[in-house]
């Protein structure tokens, strides 16, 4: 398996694009494997951003003159880039954002405020990141709108057939995690939004933890929103992107109001700007749109079969390794579909003091709750020491993070 991934993908080669990997911690290599927090930045991503500031910069969309016209077609070709990302129909449909957060918060406020009302119901699942259920609490709050969970099994998939009856003709939107950063499990998504499609709810989908991983495709799942952020596929913080149906776009209303989302402006009346614009008030972030547009293309330059058939190689390895050297190991979350991503405990150690060790060994987890809390509570733990693979990992690395173990094991047993 380790030769078959190691053909597809030259991953030293890979990894002399990322100096940050390089270095040491505590007189120890460092291994990173806090990729669902955040991955690192590529040469490419970071070079994008210094040419920006050192060549290129001027305000988009206000000058005539040429620097500012290099800076609006580097950041409108950004958004194309953006566009074949998510697969999406036309780049007016694609909305940057300061991040998944951001563009969950857009969509609550701007679609509540004009598709929900008092007695809708809206459908969130209980494997959800926090930014994907207190936004909608707040909606609910402002609307006296029903919030309503689908559940989830031991192994850590969604109850499907309880998401079923939970559908009715008050649902009229249906918010789920592509991806749990917590457990790893991919959810069926087009299975999820089809079925909301049948009582005429709209579906938005958090990718926050699918697009660093798998080809996105917003006309394949037919979801109506999609978001996910720059940082953690390998581009800058700060940024994300937001995908809306164009239709659903047009009939929302504007989230913040101020420069580019206006067409006109009286003391009397304002009239909005056109999609996509009349969700991006004030200057955006242009440097950090130019380092979005470059991580996407590098990670189309690896190739997502390539990205796939190598992180599934480590997730089974490392799957493998803790279960085969640690008899008190407990995976949590062992869906059958599942992203590089492997929670765990090991016997009764609280999780911070596994994650506290083992960095003391150049290795870096995160522990805790994962900003899921209720998810821990669904599973009766406190949180868990979550492993997070990216392209550049490798095997050598989690014999590592096995050995750090072991020696953490003896600590704290
Ligand atoms: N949501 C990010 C994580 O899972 C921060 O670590």
């Amino acid at each position: 398996m380790e030769a078959t991934t190691a053909m597809a993908l030259n991953i030293e080669e890979i990894r002399e694009d990322f100096p940050i990997l390089h270095q040491e911690v505590y007189n120890k290599p460092l291994v990173y494997f806090d990729n669902a927090a955040s991955t690192q930045k590529p040469l490419q991503v970071v070079e994008a951003l210094t040419n920006y500031y050192l060549n290129d910069h001027a305000n988009v969309h206000r000058g005539v003159h040429y620097l500012s016209q290099k800076a609006t077609d580097k950041f409108e070709a950004a958004r194309e880039t953006t566009k074949r990302f998510f697969n999406a129909e036309s780049s007016d449909e694609v909305i940057f954002t300061k991040g998944t957060t951001d563009g969950i918060n857009l969509v609550a406020y701007s679609f509540g405020e004009a598709f929900i009302k008092e007695g809708d119901e809206i459908i969130i699942s209980t494997m959800e990141h926090h930014s994907n259920i207190v936004p909608w609490q707040m909606l609910c709050d402002r609307k006296k709108a029903i919030l309503r969970v689908i559940p989830i099994s031991d192994k850590g998939e969604l109850d499907m057939e309880a998401y079923q009856n939970l559908l009715s003709s008050k649902t009229k939107l249906v918010s789920v995690v592509h991806t749990s950063n917590a457990l790893g499990t991919i959810n069926p998504v087009k299975e999820i939004t089809q079925s909301a499609k049948s009582v005429n709810a709209y579906v938005l989908i958090d990718g926050a933890q699918a697009a660093p991983h798998q080809k996105i495709d917003v006309q394949e799942i037919g979801c109506d929103f999609y978001v996910f952020s720059g940082h953690k596929i390998f581009g800058p913080t700060g940024i994300g992107a937001l995908y809306g149906k164009r239709e659903i776009l047009e009939a929302m209303p504007p989230y913040q109001g101020g420069g580019e989302m206006i067409k006109t402006v009286t003391f009397e009346k304002t009239t909005y700007n056109e999609l996509p614009f009349k969700f991006e008030a004030g200057t955006p972030n242009i440097a950090d749109v130019m380092g979005f547009a470059v991580a996407m293309d590098y990670m189309n330059s690896v190739g997502y079969e390539n990205i796939q058939a190598h992180e599934n190689a480590l997730l089974k390895y490392a799957t493998d390794q803790l279960k085969q050297n640690f008899e008190n190991v407990r995976i949590i979350g062992e869906a059958d579909n599942k992203a590089s991503v492997i929670s765990f405990l090991l016997g009764n150690a609280h999780p911070y003091d596994v994650g506290a060790l083992l960095d003391k060994m150049g290795i870096a987890v995160r522990t805790g709750h994962h900003c899921t809390e209720p998810l821990m509570n669904r599973l009766n733990i406190p949180g868990t020491v979550r492993a997070s693979f990216a392209f550049y990992n490798t095997f050598e690395e989690i014999d590592l993070m096995i050995n750090a173990l072991k020696r953490a094991e003896k600590m704290l047993m």
